[in-house]
């Protein structure tokens, strides 16, 4: 594996994934999912501070850059870019806004983070200019965010990786406490729950009930969405997906779940 520091050594034409560092096995699965994509799979290492409204939060962001190597390499990246913010953000870079969609559920707790999200990705494919790029479902609205993005970058969706008890794989499930880690599957244990009722409004209903359930668990948003525009999904909704977001201990943990379609049964 080469480790890229130059802009001038990027591998245009690759399969890329951008990530932020503290690398865990979602990230190996969107690596393995680049190596089928292409024989040049280049990873990027940057800890984008314009997508973190809150300092402590940026401050707190895992930083791990050995053991990302070690599992990069293993997971056959074959190059390894660790951009610094002049690399990404010249002077005069012009920030680029998320429009409407960046305002809602997570947006509307981290405001301006799709922003600071849409200029790193978009300044990120004009360096690289790759032929894939892959990112992962289970930041669900900001896959939606990178696909609205004009380019001729091919999107690649990923599912979510999961530990076996239900919990998404996070960077930031490595700032739980051990009581926290088990308290932290109530989320998806309501999806589960919403998945399995008979329509919406028991869906909705017994996702409310688990999340109750879990007094520690500070809920910010768990609603089933049409996934093609993030309105409240109706029975007739072709793509309904259940989102959901909150915090535990001080610790913000987001994930969710396509739902059947009882539009088409
Ligand atoms: O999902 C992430 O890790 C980040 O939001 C991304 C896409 C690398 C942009 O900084």
């Amino acid at each position: 594996m080469k480790i890229v520091t130059q802009v001038s050594d990027l591998v245009s034409g690759c399969a890329f994934v951008p990530t932020m560092g503290a690398l865990h096995s979602g990230h190996q699965s969107l690596f393995t999912l680049a190596a089928k994509k292409s024989e040049s799979v280049m990873a990027s290492i940057f800890v984008n501070p314009l997508q973190f409204e809150n300092p402590d939060d940026l401050a707190r962001y895992p930083r791990t850059p050995e053991q990302d190597a070690e599992l990069a390499e293993e997971a056959g990246v074959t190059h390894l870019w660790l951009p610094l913010y002049e690399d990404i953000y010249p002077p005069g870079f012009k920030k680029l806004s998320a429009g409407p969609l960046g305002d809602i559920y997570e947006g509307a707790s981290r405001p301006g983070h799709f922003d600071g999200v849409v200029t790193v990705v978009s300044r990120l494919f004009e360096l690289v200019r790759p032929q894939f790029a892959i990112f992962g479902e289970k930041d669900f609205q900001q896959l939606s965010l990178i696909k609205k993005i004009k380019s001729d970058v091919e999107i690649v969706s990923a599912p979510t990786v999961r530990e076996s008890d239900g919990l998404a794989l996070s960077s930031r499930n490595t700032r739980l406490d051990a009581q926290s880690r088990l308290q932290a599957t109530v989320i998806s244990r309501a999806l589960h729950a919403a998945l399995a009722a008979d329509n919406l409004a028991s869906a909705r209903s017994v996702m409310r009930e688990v999340i109750e359930s879990e007094s520690s668990f500070t809920l910010d948003y768990a609603e089933i969405i049409d996934e093609d525009d993030f309105t409240e999904a109706t029975e007739s909704t072709l793509r309904p997906r259940v989102i959901i977001s909150g915090w535990l201990n001080g610790v913000r943990l987001i994930d969710n779940m396509a739902m059947r379609s009882r539009a088409q049964i």
